[in-house]
Formats: C-alpha cells, sequence, structure tokens
C-alpha cells in the first residue's frame, strides 16, 4: 500500500483536500495527514481523520503515543508527500526551509519526492516573491501542480490561482510514484562539472561547466529509485544517499569511471570533460619572466569513446553534446561516432540556459533522431524528463 504524507495548510481550498484523502484511500493509499492551524479553522482534523481513518497530526510539541519525534517518526516509511493546497506563505516556507509548525518540520524531515499543489488569489500567485519561490523549489526537484488557469477565486477575483481539480492531482501523485519507482534496482553512474588540468600548482585549463546539470541528473536518478553515484569535479552537494566521488581532472573522471562502469546500467556523461590538458604540468608557479609564453596541450582520453565499445546489451550509454551551432547536426554526429545509445544536445550559445544558469532547454536524440524537446525549464525539471527518457528504455522488455 503507497504511504501519502498529506500536508493542508490554510485556505478556502481544504475542503478538496478532504476529497483527495477520499478518493486516494478508496485507491489504495494510506494517507497520513498533517494540517497546519490554519486548515483547522477551514476544515475540522475530525473530518481528516474519519476520511483518511488515520490520526490526524496537528502540533509540534503534542506528546504522541510513545517516545518517538512526531515529525521524524511521520516521514518513515513514506512514498510520496504533497501539500494541498499550498498557501502563499507554506510556499514562502518552504523555499527558505523555515520550520516553525509541524507541518513545515516535517517537510524539512523528508526524504522522499515532494508535490506541491497552491491555491491562493491570483495577485498573490503573480507575485515576484511567489514565482521567486516557486522557482526555488522547482529547481530544487519540488513538482508543482500548477493552479487551474484562470477562472472565479473564492474572493471573487478571476484569474489564475485556483487549485488543480482533486482528479489532477491524484493523477500526479499516482504519475510521481509510478515514477519514483522506474529505476528501482538499477545503478546510475552521473559524470558532473568541468575539468580541470593543471598548468602550475596555481593555475589550471578550464571550462565553464558549472555541474548543476549533472547534480540534478543525479538527483533525479536518485528520486527514481536508483542507486546512484556521482563523480563531480563540482562542490555543489548532493543529495543523501547519492555517493559521490569528487574529481578534478580528465585522467582522475576516467578512472573513477572506468572502475564503475561494469557495474552501472546507465552511465550519464554530463561532465565537460577537457578535450586537451597541459604535456606536463609545472611543479612551482611559472613565473611572468617573458613577453610570450607557449602552452603546449596534448590529447586527454575520451571516457565515452573508450567505454561505449565495452557497453553490453542491457547497459545504456548517455552523452552530452553542448554546442554553440548547428547543434542537432554535431550531437548526432557525436551519438553515432561515439557508439551512444542517447545524446542530450544544448545550444550553449543561448545566454538564458546552460553555463552556470540554473534552467536549460535540451533535445535528446538516438540513432533516429529527436526523441525529446524540453523547453526552457529548471535543470531540476530537464533532469526528471531526460531520465523519463531513460527508464523508459531501460525497461522496455
Ligand atoms: N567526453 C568524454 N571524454 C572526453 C571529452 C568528452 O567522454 N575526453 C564526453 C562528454 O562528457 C560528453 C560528450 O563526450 O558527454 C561530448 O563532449 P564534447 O566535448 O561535446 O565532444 P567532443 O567529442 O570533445 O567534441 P568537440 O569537438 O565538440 O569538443
Amino acid at each position: 500500500m503507497p504511504v501519502l504524507l498529506l500536508g493542508v495548510s490554510g485556505g478556502i481550498a481544504v475542503y478538496k483536500a478532504v476529497e483527495l484523502t477520499s478518493l486516494l484511500r478508496k485507491r489504495g493509499w494510506e494517507v497520513r495527514v498533517v494540517m497546519t492551524e490554519n486548515a483547522t479553522r477551514f476544515v475540522t482534523p475530525l473530518t481528516f481523520q474519519t476520511m483518511s481513518r488515520h490520526r490526524v497530526h496537528l502540533d509540534q510539541f503534542a506528546l504522541g503515543q510513545d517516545w518517538q519525534v512526531e515529525h521524524i517518526d511521520l516521514v518513515k516509511g513514506v512514498d510520496l508527500a504533497a501539500v494541498v493546497p499550498a498557501s502563499a506563505n507554506g510556499l514562502a516556507k518552504l523555499a527558505h526551509g523555515i520550520a516553525d509548525d509541524l507541518l513545515s518540520t516535517t517537510l524539512l524531515a523528508l526524504r522522499c519526492p515532494l508535490l506541491v499543489a497552491p491555491a491562493m488569489n491570483t495577485a498573490m500567485w503573480e507575485h515576484p516573491a511567489t514565482r521567486a519561490n516557486r522557482e526555488t523549489l522547482l529547481a530544487r526537484g519540488v513538482q508543482v501542480i500548477a493552479p487551474q488557469g484562470a477562472g472565479e477565486l473564492a474572493c471573487g477575483d478571476v484569474g489564475a490561482g485556483k487549485l488543480a481539480t482533486v482528479e489532477d492531482i491524484a493523477e500526479a501523485l499516482e504519475a510521481a510514484l509510478r515514477r519514483g519507482e522506474s529505476l528501482a534496482g538499477r545503478r546510475v553512474l552521473v559524470t558532473a562539472g568541468g575539468t580541470r588540468e593543471p598548468i602550475d600548482p596555481v593555475r589550471y585549463v578550464g571550462n565553464r561547466s558549472s555541474g548543476k546539470m549533472g547534480h540534478a541528473i543525479a538527483q533525479a536518478a536518485q528520486e527514481r529509485g536508483a542507486e546512484v553515484t556521482l563523480v563531480t569535479t563540482a562542490r555543489l552537494g548532493a543529495p543523501a544517499g547519492v555517493e559521490v566521488v569528487s574529481v578534478a581532472t580528465a585522467s582522475e573522471l576516467l578512472s573513477a569511471v572506468e572502475q564503475r562502469f561494469e557495474a552501472a546500467d546507465v552511465l550519464v556523461m554530463a561532465a565537460a570533460v577537457a578535450d586537451y590538458r597541459p604535456i606536463e604540468a609545472a611543479p612551482s608557479k611559472i613565473k611572468k619572466t617573458s613577453d610570450r609564453l607557449v602552452i603546449e596541450l596534448v590529447p586527454t582520453v575520451d571516457v565515452l569513446t573508450r567505454l561505449a565499445p565495452r557497453k553490453r546489451a542491457d547497459q545504456l550509454v548517455v552523452g552530452f553534446a553542448a554546442e554553440t551551432d548547428d547543434v542537432l547536426g554535431y550531437a548526432a554526429g557525436k551519438l553515432a561516432r561515439k557508439g551512444l545509445d542517447l545524446i542530450v544536445a544544448n545550444d550553449v550559445s543561448r545566454a538564458d540556459i546552460g553555463f552556470e544558469s540554473d534552467a536549460n532547454a535540451v533535445s535528446v536524440l538516438d540513432a533516429s533522431g529527436v526523441v525529446l524537446e524540453v523547453e526552457r525549464a529548471p535543470k531540476a525539471v530537464v533532469a526528471g524528463r531526460i531520465l523519463d527518457v531513460v527508464a523508459d528504455r531501460l525497461n522496455r522488455p
């Protein structure tokens, strides 16, 4: 039986969360309800208790049945969490990690995917602060079930902000549950960031890759139930449970990936690996002694070209192609030349996406051509879409 932790925050749409609880229970979910104090002003906890057939959780400092710490105990065994309705205040607290009641504290202790279904007045929904909070949450991998586009709101205003329909929310939860298991039992090896090839002890040849895309891929793979190893040059942190292997140079990255390739079901090479490195790193800092300095570069080993030919039939190898022109043409060429199953192409000449940005827009290609186009979106969203294609391929009979 899937377990949902359902957070209910204040707003007139609380009654729809009652309906949702009832619908989900009928569809076989166990629903654990946590209400904010404001939510209890709209609907009594007894209503949720009756619908969910479980005790409703309200007070951070209530004495539980035993000695357990309630917000920590509540998240154990939970498959999915959702906040329905999510108020503007609820989104803001979540975006900033504020934990001042049972619901917000519990949400910080979560280890499972989280969906939020906002409901509020149009002006509040469109306020720059709410927008920024929404972006923050999306970037963190939280799924936002968008409110209905236009409609009459409780306050009489007409516009966006009305809670998504109960049926749509239930569907989104069921899809998220399926997605959360789509890479269960799979080992995913991801590389991220730009390599740094030393010139001397203080300088290096590098590139503009931030590692954000690769880290988002690792997180999305973990959210889909995979066992994830992230070989990275970036110091961005990774979700709990992801094994992180820190590397700096192309050669360190190669050996880290080579050691782990056989055990992996999927290799996603999001790292921007240097194609050339200084022939040797000077042992001490190079001094400014002449007008010209020539650094001789030699090619590095191409990780994909080395490993893809060793691929078993049940393994999948995914490359990235960051291009400034003829994006699809070059990407298709790399896919064929490197023997990849999929390649993710992105246009790094665009200022609004790619390097250092929190957003990206990509095309995913296989040998037959483009299989997925993702419009500009937070990297967490783009990563999720890419991994849905990967999971789909792996799970094909
Ligand atoms: N790659 C790799 N090993 C390298 C360089 C790149 O495995 N030494 C991988 C990257 O991680 C990426 C893919 O190859 O997944 C494409 O990288 P890119 O640098 O765009 O390809 P190149 O073959 O180096 O082509 P270009 O001439 O455009 O640099």
